[in-house]
């Protein structure tokens, strides 16, 4: 259902000297939309260049799909003009609102996760791919809190948006780490309730301990509990496009590229039955 593109990094400011002069070990790199929806200038040029070398993924900050608001006309058409330009491999964004009534609160919030926002999101989703021509992912997102009004277990509801909308999932794994530690949900039947067909694309990320709750901070390397689910995923959705992203605190890219190696090594070992044998005899 989406191409198998291996491993990737999140295309940063910082490093565009180095990503455009050198021979980065980068199969693909993942842009946020938003920064390259005025047409011309530097930004789109520099997305020309990389498009020239490596496939590209979208990846939207702005949909709101779980917003009761309809979805942003405006802001759809320019996703679709950079999608015509930049013919990405893969295009996604969060189950999540992030503003009401116009207002945008540039957070990416969760939602209850009840049968009336499964349709709403459902039929959201739909009109998107119909604008765009082409399936999306949705991201599962990382929170803090969750709603006393929810019904659906969060990878059920997802899973469940993806049947009915036929979109895809871009799993964080990370996401899934840091919600699973703040809500006491399991990680392991997380992933088991994904739908492998529709795993399109994996991220990976650190985040920040405070003790009595996790942050998805971007700001740290991925974490060893995070690497150990993400050897996990890969055993159950293996060849899934996967990279890392990396907000805060950006490190020189050679640095970025030696944490993609392990990436490499953690999903050749899961390939390999290291993880899952790890997994059967650990727990
Ligand atoms: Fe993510």
């Amino acid at each position: 259902m989406f191409p198998r593109l291996g491993f990737g990094l999140g295309l940063r400011t910082r490093h565009y000297e180095d990503v455009l002069g050198g021979e980065p070990r980068v199969d693909w790199w993942e842009v946020i939309s938003e920064n390259f929806l005025v047409a011309g200038g530097n930004p789109r040029r520099v997305l020309r260049e990389v498009r020239a070398r490596w496939p590209v993924a979208l990846h939207g900050v702005s949909l709101s799909i779980g917003a009761v608001d309809p979805v942003d006309e405006d802001y759809l058409g320019r996703l679709a003009q950079l999608v015509a330009e930049v013919e990405p491999a893969l295009v996604s964004d969060h189950l999540c609102w992030s503003g009401l009534g116009g207002h945008a609160a540039h957070d990416l919030w969760p939602l209850p996760y009840t049968e009336e926002a499964l349709a709403l999101v459902a039929t959201k989703v739909s009109r998107v791919q119909d604008r765009l021509g082409r399936r999306i992912l949705l991201e599962n997102p990382s929170s803090y809190v969750t709603f006393a009004a929810s019904q659906i277990p969060e990878a059920e509801f997802l899973a469940e948006v993806a049947r009915r909308a036929d979109c895809g999932i871009l799993l964080d794994v990370n996401n899934i780490y840091v919600s699973a530690r703040n809500h006491g949900w399991d990680a392991a039947a997380y992933l088991a309730a994904m739908p492998a067909a529709r795993v399109g694309q994996i991220h990976l990320a650190g985040h920040s301990d405070h003790g009595t709750h996790l942050l998805d901070t971007h700001d740290h390397p991925v974490g060893d509990a995070v690497w150990a689910l993400y050897g996990e995923a890969r055993a159950r959705f293996a060849e899934v496009s996967s990279m890392i992203e990396r907000d805060d605190a950006i490190p020189p890219l050679a640095e970025l590229v030696d944490e993609l190696d392990r990436a490499r090594q953690v999903a050749s070992d899961a390939g390999s039955g290291v993880v899952g044998r790890a997994v059967a005899a650990g727990g």
